[in-house]
């Protein structure tokens, strides 16, 4: 399973590189608002810091405009995956893409057809939204499993991305089930190291140590 950060935040990016486990970036519009900076000067920033494949989102509404915003976005890195949101429009765009070998990320997926579309239509990844569905009482988990089943049944060569990540309980029934990617908050990045049994016990090994003689 590739772990990607879900960010746009240049600090939290270099902070999960440091770490030594980072894959890829996704990014959003929500997220880029949150830096205060110009889209194209973060945008080709992640592209030079990352290695792996960087999602940038297209914000048109027409196949038209996504293509258009597409060649522009490619042009910050050759790692970028574009990112389009989960209608008709955006539908053709991907096949369109597709056609000439741009990756893609069919973003904003709540349910397993749409999948199934991005799919068809030749999509790199499909993001299915974890936690948004969580929040309004359904299952995230139980959607991510459906398109794991319906891609398997096919042979589709679509990646699901697992994103709207919140807690490491969604990482590990990702895993479980074979997610290729996860997206994650700098925040569950650092959850998935924690364990109060694991400082408690160093704690414990560090005093001990100081009892040996040396
Ligand atoms: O980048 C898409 C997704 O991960 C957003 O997550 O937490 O805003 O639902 P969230």
């Amino acid at each position: 399973m590739q772990y990607f950060i879900d960010s746009a935040s240049i600090e939290e990016i270099k902070e999960a590189i440091s770490l030594g486990v980072l894959d890829g970036v996704t990014t959003n519009p929500s997220l880029v608002s949150k830096t205060g900076r110009p889209f194209n000067e973060v945008a080709k920033e992640i592209c030079h810091l990352v290695q792996g494949p960087v999602s940038l989102e297209v914000v048109g509404t027409t196949a038209e405009e996504m293509l258009r915003e597409a060649k522009q976005l490619r042009t910050y890195g050759s790692n970028v995956v574009v990112k389009i949101p989960m209608l008709s429009e955006g539908l053709k765009a991907v096949k369109a893409l597709s056609a000439e070998g741009i990756p893609t990320n069919v973003t904003l997926i709540f349910q397993p057809v749409q999948a199934l579309l991005a799919a068809k239509a030749g999509a790199t990844y499909v993001s299915p939204f974890i936690g948004r569905l969580d929040d309004i009482g359904q299952d995230g988990l139980l959607l991510v499993r459906d398109i794991i089943q319906i891609y398997r049944q096919y042979s589709f060569k679509t990646k699901v991305l697992a994103a709207s990540v919140r807690h490491p309980i969604h990482v590990l029934e990702c895993a479980k089930m074979g997610v290729d990617v996860v997206t994650l908050p700098v925040k569950v990045v650092h959850q998935l190291t924690k364990h109060p049994l694991t400082d408690s016990g160093l704690k414990t090994f560090l005093e001990d140590w100081k009892k040996v003689k040396n």
